[in-house]
Parts: C-alpha cells; structure tokens; sequence
C-alpha cells in the first residue's frame, strides 16, 4: 500500500523514467558483451578454437583483434553516453519530484485547519518538509534506478553467462537466495530503526527550533542549563538510534561481503579446477570472474538500496501523515456576502478539547458601528470568543450569525479578510516596515500606508527611524518595542479598511493616552465598522455602546460603562481599583 503511495509521485515524469530505464538496459547490454568479446578474444583469436557460441562476433570482428578493440571502444563511448543520459533524467525526474512535494507539503500546510497547530511541533514539522522529502528524493534520485539496475544486469548476464556454461552458471548464482533472504530480513530491520531514528530527529528539531524561538526567556530565566540538558537528552536519544541503524548496515555490509567474497571463491577454485580438466576453456573462466566482479558492485549496493527503500517509506508515511491532515474547508453551500457588520452570538459554547468547555452559553448582540468592550480575568475566554469569529475553529454549540448569516454559510477567506482581527500577540514578518503595513490590503501605496500609520500613532515614530519606512523588522530587523509593534499591527489592520475591527489586547502595551487618541482617530475614520475591544483596562472599554464581563468562559455582566459601574460585581470592583489609582 505504502509502496504505491510512494509511486504515485512518479506521475507526470513517467516518460522520462521510462528513458533512463532504457539508457540502463541499454548499458547494461553493452557492459555484459565486453567479458564475451575478451573470451572470444582469447579463444577463438588468439587461442584458434572453434566458435561453438556468440556466432555473430565474428561476423563483426573477423579474427582480428585490431578490430575487437575497436568495437570495445565503441561500446565504451555508447555505455558512457548511456550513463550520463541516466544521470540527467533520473536527476530531472528526483528533483521534479521534491519540488512537487515539498510545494504540495507547504500549500497543504497553508490550507490546513488552524487547529492542527495548537499540537503539531514545528521544527517536526520542519523535518517532514526538508530531511523526509530529500529521502524519497534520493528514492527516486538513485535507489529506485539502482534497483533497477541490479534486476537488469542479473537477468542479462544470466542471459550472456548461461550461453557460455550453465554449470558454471548456476554455480554463480547459488548463494543469491540465501543473500536475498538476509536482505529481507535487513530490509524489515532498517525501515523499523529508521523510524524511530526519523523520530528522534524530529524531536531534536523541535527543541531546537523552540529554544531558538524563545531564546529571550532561556536568558531571562537564566536557564540554559536546564535548556542545554534538554537538548542533550534529545540528542543523545538521536545518536543511539543513529548508532543502532549504523550498527544494522554495518552487520549487512560485513556478512554480505563474505558471502560475495564466498561466491567468487567457488567459482574460482571450481572454474580452475574444471578449466585444467579441460571442461571449461581459459576464455570462458575469465569472462565467468569479470562478470562475478561486474555483479559485485551492484550486488552490494542492492543491500543498501533495499535499506534505503525502507527508509523512503517511512519518510513518504510521515509527508502523507501531514497531506491526510483535513483542510479548512467551507461547509457546502458557503458564500461570499457583503459584510456590513451586526453580530449575534446565539447560545455558542466552545471547547478545544472535549467536554472542557472554555465557552458556555455565549448569547449577545451588536449592530453594525457599534462598539462592544469585554472585560475579563486572564483564562476568562477573551481570544478565543473573538477568534471564533475569524471562523478558525466552529463553535461547539450554538451559532454566530453575521448581518444574521449563519456563520457557517460565509466563505472563510472572505470573512477572514473582512474581520481585521489584531492580535494579542503582534508578529511581524522580517520585512521592511512599509511592507508589513501593507501586507494584508491590496491597496498598498504609500499614502494609504502613511495614513493608517498615522492612525495607530506611529508615523512620527516611524519617521525618525534611519530607514524611516523602509527599515527592516522582525527576526533579522530592528528590535521593536512591545507598544511600537502594536501600533504596526494596528494599522496593518486599519489597512483592511474591516467591516468589523477586534483589537484582542491590542492597546494594553500602549499609555492610556496613545491609547485614548488611536481610538479617538478610529472613530474618525473607521466610523461605520463594528468594533470589539477586550481590554483589562477600564479606560478602553468605558466608551463602549455595550460591555459584556466574561468570567470563566460565561458572561457575568452586560450592559454599559453608567449601568456597570454602579451594580456589584467584577466590572465594578476593578472600576473602583483603577479609578483611585
Ligand atoms: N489552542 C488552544 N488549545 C487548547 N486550549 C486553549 C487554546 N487556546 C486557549 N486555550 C484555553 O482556553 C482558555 C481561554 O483562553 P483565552 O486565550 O481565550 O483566554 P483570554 O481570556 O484571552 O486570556 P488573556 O486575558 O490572558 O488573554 C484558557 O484556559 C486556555 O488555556
Ligand atoms: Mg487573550
């Protein structure tokens, strides 16, 4: 089953494959005539016997050995132009392969349902996109050609060697069950090592990766210790499954060399003793021991190749694991509609995992240019109500209805790009300033990006940068402050120009008077949009034509700043904190 999936990847380039298979048979015929000429050479030309076999050669050679050497030069010139053939389209096919997986890979990983990456680790995932593609790549690359290449040149010099004396033959040929089984056998061995070596590889990746990623807190915490111990555990559990597969193909080399070794020992001693009875003539023993040190090679190599074989199916079982993963995909009958902004939250309940309801009960409304505040202890469920308006994950229960649309009938990317949600977590990619702005709007010139800058407060800031907009960001760029990176995210959102705008957080990094103006400004500009603010701070929300407390994942309190503030409960307890402050 596994076999074919690895296969399927052939589609498209099955044409080119078919050629270098041809370039092989075609090497192969032209390498197993040499021994036969070289015997002729030696019986029939210089020794003057009778030409009892390969009739046809002195048809072409005559009994000139001017002429022999000649056609083995020939031979040599066309053997090497069909190697280098096999090279070029075995190399066109492998590498047209890779790139078609690896694109698959990340366009699936791009389409895939938000939710996988809340437990998939991303340096494992990393590994399945690189180091797993670049094995079947090499599948495709050599092995399976190699493969082919070993059944080719048995069976032909089977062929050639049986026309010359089958006993000698199937003398030749009597260790090859025995090695065939021992390489079965391997072959099992290497693929379940090498899984768990791939694991382990993975998980090396994956703590790297994530100590890389949060590089600051292991510094601030002082913990490279304890993160320098953590790799070492992973690291090593990598060498011993490293060690083990080594251990496995060293075992395969050493006993398949002897019985390789062993193998030409009975030919030799057997072809001697039977080439001074007179049996065997002295041509046809040389030609028997160059064809037993032309198979050698390839016999060798087979082992490896069979190793390798179950190493790729590992590899391909890890890539198809991710392309099984389902995609985020519209419910039948979703369409695009024109997103004006009133939201309703009819009795949704949510939960990431089952039964652990981070949501319960959630039943409100806003209309379109409202402003909805929520307020909330850390945990309470903020993000993740706000989120499940982006549609990255379907309530559990209940339903949200858009300009009442059910939900589910919109077509996410459309809602997606109609809600500009900012995050409570701002990122940035390591692009200029400018670009990140732009990024998510197909109107980015420079003045809609100025003017949105100037919105969240931050041109000035921008300005007096050395690069102004053009100053590079993110992972390689300047390092931003927590507030600054805000702003950037904000008005990458106002950018959108959204029918509904959600800022998660997103003015807690912000003093309350950035905050105050940026919120002044939207009104100006994005008057029409429906707007939700979470905030932990009174001052953010206070304005709101409507404010829902949320506490444990249920709503607590509703109603506005005059009503809230003066009813016991949460809202009124941090109002009071934060008023005397
Ligand atoms: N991807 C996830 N998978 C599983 N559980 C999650 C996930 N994201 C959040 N949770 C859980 O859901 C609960 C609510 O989280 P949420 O992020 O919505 O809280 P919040 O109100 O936004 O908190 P904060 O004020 O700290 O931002 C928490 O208990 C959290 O552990
Ligand atoms: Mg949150």
């Amino acid at each position: 089953m596994k076999v074919k999936t690895l296969l399927k990847n052939l589609k498209g380039f099955r044409g080119l494959f078919i050629g270098a298979i041809i370039a092989i048979i075609i090497e192969c015929l032209l390498s197993l005539i040499y021994p036969v000429i070289i015997k002729y050479s030696i019986d029939n030309i210089i020794g003057k016997q009778e030409i009892t076999n390969y009739k046809f050669l002195y048809k072409i050679i005559g009994l000139n050995l001017g002429k022999a050497a000649v056609v083995m030069l020939i031979f040599t010139v066309i053997g090497g132009v069909s190697l280098f053939l096999k090279g070029q389209l075995s190399a066109i096919v492998s590498e047209g392969i890779a790139k078609n997986i690896k694109d698959k890979l990340f366009s699936h990983l791009q389409n895939v349902k938000y939710s996988y990456y809340s437990n998939a680790e991303t340096g494992d995932l990393i590994q399945r996109c690189t180091s797993d593609v670049d094995t079947v790549r090499n599948f495709f690359g050599k092995q399976l050609l190699e493969f082919v290449n070993v059944f080719v040149l048995i069976i032909l010099s089977l062929f050639f060697m049986v026309n010359l004396n089958v006993k000698l033959t199937l003398l030749s040929m009597i260790l090859l069950p025995l090695l065939v089984i021992f390489t079965i056998v391997f072959f099992q061995n290497v693929k379940r090592t090498f899984k768990e070596y791939d694991e382990a590889e993975g998980k090396m990746s994956a703590v790297l990766q994530e100590n890389l990623n949060g590089v600051r807190v292991v510094k601030a915490f002082a913990k490279e210790k304890y993160e320098i111990e953590k790799y070492e555990v992973v690291n090593s559990n990598w060498r011993t499954k490293n060690m083990k597969l080594l251990k496995l193909f060293a075992l395969f080399w050493s006993v398949s060399d002897g019985m390789i070794m062993l193998q030409i020992a009975l030919i030799l001693f057997s072809g001697i003793y039977w080439t001074v009875r007179g049996d065997v003539s002295l041509g046809t023993l040389i030609a028997f021991l160059t064809y037993q040190g032309m198979l050698l090679y390839p016999i060798r190599q087979f082992g490896r190749v069979v190793g390798d074989f179950g190493k790729s199916l590992v590899a391909i079982e890890r890539i198809e694991e991710i392309l099984r993963e389902p995609l985020d995909e519209n419910l039948e009958g979703a369409k695009i509609h024109n997103i004006q902004g009133n939201i309703e939250f009819d009795n949704v309940s949510f939960s990431y995992e089952k039964d652990n309801y981070v949501l319960k009960n959630i039943n409100f409304n806003i209309k379109q240019g409202e402003t909805l505040g929520i307020l909330g202890p850390t945990g309470s469920g903020k993000s993740t109500l706000v989120h499940l308006l982006t549609h990255l994950f379907t309530p559990t229960k209940g339903k949200i209805f858009i300009d009442k649309v059910d939900m589910e009938l919109i077509d996410k990317k459309w809602l997606r790009q109609n809600v500009g949600l900012i995050l409570q977590e701002p990122f940035l990619y390591a692009k200029s300033i400018k670009e990140n702005i732009g990024i998510a709007s197909d109107d980015n010139n420079e003045s809609s990006i100025y003017e949105a800058a100037s919105l969240a407060h931050i041109h000035k800031v921008i300005k007096e940068f050395q690069e102004g907009y053009d100053t590079t960001v993110g992972e390689k760029g300047v390092s931003l402050s927590g507030g600054q990176k805000q702003r950037i995210s904000i008005a990458r959102t106002i950018m959108k120009n959204s029918k509904i705008l959600i800022f998660d957080d997103s003015l807690s990094a912000l003093d309350t008077e950035t905050d105050s103006k940026i919120r002044k400004a939207l009104k100006g500009k994005n008057d029409g949009s429906t707007k939700i603010i979470i905030s932990h701070r009174i001052s953010s929300i206070q304005e709101a034509d409507k404010i829902i407390v949320l506490e444990n994942g249920e709503i607590t309190q509703e109603g506005n700043h005059e009503i809230l503030k003066n009813k016991e409960g949460l809202y009124k307890r941090i109002w009071n904190i934060q008023n005397s402050l």
